[in-house]
Parts: structure tokens; sequence; C-alpha cells
């Protein structure tokens, strides 16, 4: 019998995260979401028969594992709620805005032993994953500067953006909270934890709202020096990773679904391109990864450890930039 599986929120990533569930033929779905006109549209659209109108009444029958899609403030108090309930979880990023309940959640995790992964889809991504490897055999040698630069129109994508979670920080809004920690969080995975920043953010250009939209960041993973740079207001849609390593630079291309390298002078890049690559593809791959970890134990593709600390270092950001000064990241 496949696990049920409850989508809690059905927004735009929800909505994305149960088409794609439903992709894997691995799940018995429902839905949970509180404005009544999209849980409907929604449980039409993809034939779902289980749907509820709150957690309390999702709660009462509890589903084997449930995937959080709610804004981000309300991610922490939901998993408490759910794991008290014995639910497997796979909790949206950022894992929150605070550090409010996040140890305790680590801890009732352990003590009920509950399968947990915080959705950093670009995990998910081959190119990004065949590149850690590389780095992680140590192809190109010792990592010792990483250099991100990203950004992308998010009114084209995003045309609500004034009216959803993303106009106030509170609940997880602005550049840093809602696009920079996926691009921590791959750095991070890819030359591991950043030990100290410094950041300088502002609000340059979206019209309706006063959170940032572009931020620069410098940070130290350990010996490695790391620059990310980042805004939301740009014509070309692109996330680029350079890991310079002390016998090559491999990169990233997340616009064009490639990973290069380059290890001689003047020489062409190599690359590995997976051009067929569909956005429901990373979250068809994260949805199977998920229920891997819950069937056959397979370890999560993120853990709650490891957003917490992308928490922590998205926080020290957010701190750092009001007073532009450097931060220590606690481990
Ligand atoms: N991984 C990604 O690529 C990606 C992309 C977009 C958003 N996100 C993250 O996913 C989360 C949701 O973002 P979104 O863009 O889907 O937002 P959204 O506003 O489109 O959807 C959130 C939904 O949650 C519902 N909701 C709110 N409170 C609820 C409650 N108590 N019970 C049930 N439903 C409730 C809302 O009614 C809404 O429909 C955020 O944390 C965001 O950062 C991740």
């Amino acid at each position: 019998m496949n696990p049920r599986v409850l989508i809690i929120g059905v927004g735009s990533i929800g909505e994305r995260h149960l088409r794609c569930f439903a992709a894997t033929g691995r799940a018995q779905l429902s839905i949970c979401e509180v404005n009544s006109e999209l849980r409907e549209r929604i449980a039409r659209r993809y034939d779902v028969e289980s749907v509820y109108p709150d957690l309390d009444a999702a709660l009462e029958d509890p589903p084997d594992a449930a995937v959080i899609a709610t804004p981000a403030h309300l991610h922490v108090p939901m998993a408490r709620r759910l794991v008290a309930a014995d639910v497997h979880l796979l909790i949206e990023k950022p894992l929150s805005t605070t550090f409010e309940g996040v140890a305790s959640l680590q801890k009732e995790v352990a003590q009920r032993k509950r399968h947990v992964s915080v959705a950093y889809v670009y995990r998910q991504h081959p190119a990004l994953q065949a590149m850690r490897a590389a780095i992680a055999e140590g192809r190109f040698g010792r990592p010792v500067q990483l250099v991100a630069v990203c950004g992308q129109h998010f009114p084209t994508y995003r045309p609500a953006y004034r009216d959803i979670y993303y106009a106030n920080r509170q609940t997880g809004g602005g550049a840093i909270q809602d696009a920079l920690t996926h691009i921590l969080n791959a750095g991070q995975w890819l030359i591991g934890p950043v030990r100290r920043l410094v950041a300088d953010c502002d609000h340059c250009v979206l019209p309706g709202v006063d959170v940032e939209d572009t931020v620069h960041l410098l940070a130290r993973h350990d010996s490695v020096m790391a620059s990310y740079s980042l805004n939301q207001h740009q014509a070309p849609n692109e996330v680029v990773l350079s890991v310079h390593c002390e016998q090559g630079t491999c990169r990233f291309e997340g616009h064009r679904h490639r990973w290069m390298w380059m290890t001689q002078p003047d020489t062409p890049w190599q690359s590995e391109s997976f051009d067929t690559l569909q956005r429901d593809d990373l979250f068809v791959r994260q949805a199977h990864a998920f229920l891997d970890q819950l069937e056959q134990g397979a370890p999560p593709a993120c853990t709650l450890e490891e957003a917490s600390h992308t928490l922590r270092v998205a926080l020290a950001a957010l701190e750092s930039s009001e007073g532009r000064r450097w931060k220590e990241i606690s481990p």
C-alpha cells in the first residue's frame, strides 16, 4: 500500500508538489488548504478526494507523511504538531524565519524517529549533483573560492509577489530568505558550512514592496572564500555557481541545465548537459527521494540540521546588512 501523503498549502509550490508526487505513482494524496476557493479548484483539477480545510481537520486521521508548503513562519509550528502525531515530513524552504522552536523540533524528530527532509530542490539537480561529486572526489584539487552570480525577474515568475509571503520578511519575504537561501544551501552542500559572513542588501527596484530585492554577501566556508550576488529584478534568469579549485574551475549553470569545467588556461570548457530537464522534473526527483527515505531509509536530501545551518546563515545575513558588520556563525 502506498503511503498517505498530505500536501499542506496548495498555493504555487504546494500545487507543484501535489502534481509531482502524483507523477511518482507512489503516494495516496490528500490536501489541506485554508483558502476554500483554491482548495476546491485544486481538488477538482487533480481529482483529490481527501480534502481538509485546516490542519486540525487533517490530523483527525493523521497521514503517514506531509509536505509543508505554507509560508515559512508557519513551517516549524506545523512541523511540531505533525511530528507529535507521528507524521514524517518534507518541509519547504526556508526552514523558518526565526530560531523559535527549531531546537525543540530537532529533539522531537529524534525522539519519535521521524523521517524529515527540507525541500532545497537544487540538491536534486543532476548537473549540481555531478559537480558536487567531482569536487568531493578531488578531481580539481582543493576548493579555494566560490563565486555565485544569480538573478531573475521575480514579477514575471510570481506576478502576485506583492500579495504573498514575499512582501514581508516576517513571513519569509525578501531576496535573502526567499531566493538567496537556495544558493547558500547549495554553496554549503558543495563546499561545507559558512563560518562567517558580511552582507549588504537593499530594496532597489520591485514596485509595491519594500523588502530587499538585491543582495551582496561575502563569506568564509572554513578556509574557502565565497561571494554571492543576487537580485530579483534583472531580465536574464541565471544561476551561476563557480568553484575555483587549486587544479581547475568548475561551474554550475542552472538556467542552462549544465555544469562545466576547465583545468588548463586557454583551453575550451568541457561540459555535461541535461538539456531535456524541466522544472517539474526536479520536484518529481525530490518526491522520489523523500519516498525512498520513508520506505527504504535512504538518507534525507537535506537534513534538518543542514537546513537549520542555512537558516542561521540567512538570519546572520539579514542582521549583518543592518550594520554592515561581519558575523560569526556558530557551528
Ligand atoms: N522550492 C522552491 O522552488 C519554492 C518555490 C516557491 C515557494 N517556495 C516556498 O514554499 C512556501 C510556500 O510558497 P508559495 O509560493 O507556494 O506560497 P503561496 O502563497 O502561493 O501558497 C501558500 C499556501 O498556503 C496556504 N496556507 C496558509 N496558511 C495555511 C494553513 N494554516 N493551513 C493550510 N494552508 C495554509 C495559503 O492559503 C496558500 O494557498 C514558502 O516557504 C516558499 O518560500 C519554494
